[in-house]
């Protein structure tokens, strides 16, 4: 069937088998290979990726199901000057990552989290990230790095 997938403010119209999962069309059909492919079956959290600002295993979900629904992948976080989301910034301030395979989809779901205004302590931001594991086990660093994002992003959204 024809598809079109809306990501990172691109459009492009795929002709896709009715089966192909979103994270196969992302990344073989697209080459967008930021969204990583971990267990394949909705239990690591390593291909979250937002459709409609929402957060979505895309290993879990059809292409057919996003169909010009707006798709946000680990490429399109940055902001429009090309800086890096303040999310990634700490990450990298924090150390919060090692081998990396896990990174991209820790930052889609602390993304939506800090957005959601679910980071206010550190037992919530446990909580909400519990469906994004890290077998290199980065978590202290990660939940730092969380902190200082969502302190970040939400000072700026007062300014
Ligand atoms: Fe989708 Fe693991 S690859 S949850
Ligand atoms: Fe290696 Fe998380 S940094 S799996």
């Amino acid at each position: 069937m024809l598809v079109t997938l809306k990501v990172n403010g691109k459009s492009y119209a795929l002709q896709l088998d009715t089966r192909v999962t979103l994270l196969d069309a992302l990344r073989d059909h697209l080459g967008l290979t930021g969204t990583k492919k971990g267990c394949d079956q909705g239990a690591c959290g390593a291909c979250t990726v937002h459709v409609d600002k929402k957060r979505v295993l895309a290993c879990l979900s059809l292409a057919a199901q996003a169909d010009s629904l707006d798709i946000t992948t680990i490429e399109g976080v940055h902001g429009s000057d090309g800086q890096l989301h303040p999310l990634q910034v700490a990450f990298m301030e924090n150390d919060g990552f090692q081998c990396g395979f896990c990174t991209p989809g820790q930052i889609m779901s602390a993304i939506a989290l800090i957005d959601e205004g679910r980071a206010t302590s550190e037992d919530e931001i446990r909580e909400f990230m519990s469906g994004n594991l890290c077998r290199c086990g980065a978590y202290p660093n990660m939940i730092a790095a969380i902190r200082q994002a969502a302190q970040t992003v939400h000072s700026d959204a007062k300014v």
